[in-house]
């Protein structure tokens, strides 16, 4: 599904990220994991195509990394945004049909809202209210719900669980398998390693803008290295 060689990605003249190479097969949840400031985000922005980058980045069968991020979205590779990103003074319905951006999907705009109220139903008793009054894990499930409206074949999650109580840790945790259910390939990015480590198949390592390690989740989770650094020994 998504074949990444020597990717490297810039933020002017600064190189953050470096010969990074990887691959995503169709149906997977792969996460990448990292300290503060490793690259992650970098990662996610160089694929969806919003910072410089040069490197052969193959999706779906067809080569997208000279293509701007509206056409790499169009194609169905899709990110949630770091931070969530909403709307805030507009509805929980109108977020969702700003998601629908392609004429593809624009086609689609009424079945994909109600498939999105389906997957999650409090989104639905929520449609009318602005964005911005909604709690931590509704503006979260807004965002999930912004990026499926744009019928992505690939999901990019940033830190979905960033900021959140507990139990709607838990929630969006429960919607990633609904969503992984469902058919669409998963690339993972969170703080939260053993959760993250127990939806995924695989697993990377970036560290200082470089990928230093990559297998099996269930391997990964008893990775020496990977203790010391993630999992508090
Ligand atoms: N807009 C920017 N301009 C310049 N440098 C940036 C910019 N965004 C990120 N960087 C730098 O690129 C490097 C990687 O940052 P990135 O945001 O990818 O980290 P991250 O792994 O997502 O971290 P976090 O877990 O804190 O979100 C850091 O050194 C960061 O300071
Ligand atoms: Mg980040």
């Amino acid at each position: 599904m998504l074949k990444i060689e020597a990717l490297d990605a810039y933020y002017g003249e600064a190189q953050a990220l470096y010969a990074a190479s990887l691959h995503i097969d169709e149906g997977e949840v792969v996460s990448v994991l990292g300290a503060n400031g490793a690259g992650k985000t970098t990662l996610i922005n160089a694929l969806s195509g919003t910072i410089d980058r040069v490197g052969t980045v193959s999706f779906d069968g067809q080569r997208v990394d000279r293509l701007p991020p509206h056409v790499i979205a169009a194609r169905g590779l899709v990110q949630v945004p770091e931070g969530r990103r909403l709307f805030n003074f507009m509805s929980v319905r109108e977020n969702l049909e700003l998601g629908a951006y392609s004429p593809h999907a624009r086609a689609h705009v009424a079945d994909n809202i109600d498939k999105v109220f389906s997957l999650m139903p409090r989104l639905a008793e929520r449609s009318g209210q602005m964005a911005g009054s909604l709690s931590g894990g509704e503006q979260q499930m807004c965002a999930i719900g912004r990026a499926m409206m744009a019928m992505p074949k690939m999901i990019m999650f940033d830190e979905p669980t960033l900021g959140l109580a507990p139990i709607m840790v838990d929630m969006v945790f429960k919607l990633l398998n609904d969503i992984k259910a469902s058919g669409l390939t998963i690339l993972l990015v969170e703080q939260n390693v053993k959760h993250a480590l127990a939806v995924s198949d695989r697993a990377y390592v970036i560290e200082n803008g470089r990928v230093v390690l990559g297998g099996d989740a269930a391997e990964l989770i008893h990775d020496p290295q990977l203790k010391v650094a993630y999992l508090g020994g």
